[in-house]
Formats: C-alpha cells, sequence, structure tokens
C-alpha cells in the first residue's frame, strides 16, 4: 500500500511558526514519525511539501495510478484553493485532510474549507497526532476498497 503525504504552504516552517498554535515539532520530525508507523503496518508513503499552489495541483494529479491514498494538509489553500479542490475531485483517491490546529475554534476564515468536499474526512485540532489518525483511517478505507474489489474479481472468475 502506498500513500500520498501532501503539505501545503509554510508547513515547512513548522517548528519555527506559531509554536503556540502549531507546536515544537517540524515537518522533518512529524515524516519521521509518521514513516515509523507506516512501516509497522508495510504501508509506504511518499512526501511532498510546496508554498505553491499549482505544485500542489500537479502532485495530487500524478497521484492517479501511483499511489491508493492521499493524506493532505492543503494549509491555508484549504480555505481558498477551487483548483486544488478539483484536482482531488478528479483523481478519486481514498484522501483524508489534516489540520494541526482546530480551525473551527480559530478565526471565522479559517473555518471553512473548500478542500474538505473532495476529501473523505477531515481531521483537525489533535497536532502532529492528526497525521497518525490520518495515517489509520486510510490504511483502513484502503483496505476495505481493495477486499470489495477483490471480492468481485473473485465473483467474475467463478
Ligand atoms: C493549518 C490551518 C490553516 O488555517 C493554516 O493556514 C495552516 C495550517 C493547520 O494545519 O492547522 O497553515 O492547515
Amino acid at each position: 500500500m502506498k500513500i500520498a503525504v501532501i503539505q501545503g504552504p509554510n508547513l515547512n516552517m513548522l517548528g519555527i511558526r506559531e509554536q503556540h498554535i502549531y507546536g515544537p515539532m517540524n515537518l522533518e520530525q512529524i515524516h519521521e514519525q509518521l514513516k515509523n508507523a507506516a512501516a509497522q503496518n508495510g504501508v509506504e508513503l511518499e512526501f511532498f511539501q510546496s508554498n505553491l499552489e499549482g505544485e500542489i495541483v500537479d502532485r495530487v494529479q500524478e497521484c492517479l495510478g501511483t499511489v491508493d491514498g492521499i493524506l493532505i494538509n492543503p494549509a491555508a489553500y484549504s480555505h481558498t484553493s477551487i483548483a486544488i479542490k478539483d484536482a482531488l475531485s478528479a483523481v478519486e483517491l481514498p484522501t483524508v485532510e489534516v489540520h494541526i490546529s482546530n480551525i473551527y475554534k480559530r478565526e471565522e476564515f479559517r473555518q471553512k474549507s473548500v478542500t474538505a468536499s473532495a476529501t473523505t474526512g477531515v481531521i483537525s485540532g489533535f497536532g502532529p497526532f492528526g497525521y497518525h489518525m490520518g495515517l489509520i483511517a486510510l490504511m483502513q478505507i484502503i483496505s476495505e476498497i481493495k477486499a470489495v474489489s477483490e471480492a468481485q474479481e473473485q465473483e467474475i472468475t467463478e
């Protein structure tokens, strides 16, 4: 099983930026922990971070046919990017959107995610642990999808 981890703008500044909101861990440390958790479950992760909307759109498009699911924190683009939402809708992969902070108890402009409607579900407010929660959710969803398609194949060959 392969999962793309896509990180949006300013997440490369974690550990430096607004520690009272996002905590002390940097992105490398978050990815290292996530990689270990994934490896224990036989899951391969592909990490990507960009501050540019178009690069994130390109990365989402590349996921088609190359990974089984997407774990994404579109960061500030969650609130504005119809282009990223459309890319997620286009690839139709199991997708979990993660927010380190609880966007629903922050400024009004953060309380709406336009990208969320193209995802399977959203995890918000659990700090970096949200990525682990998202990974577990994706492993479950992808396994269920694989089980259904294997059962269908079995039916066809019988
Ligand atoms: C964020 C929340 C966004 O509103 C913000 O722009 C971010 C990070 C989060 O993980 O809590 O950059 O996505």
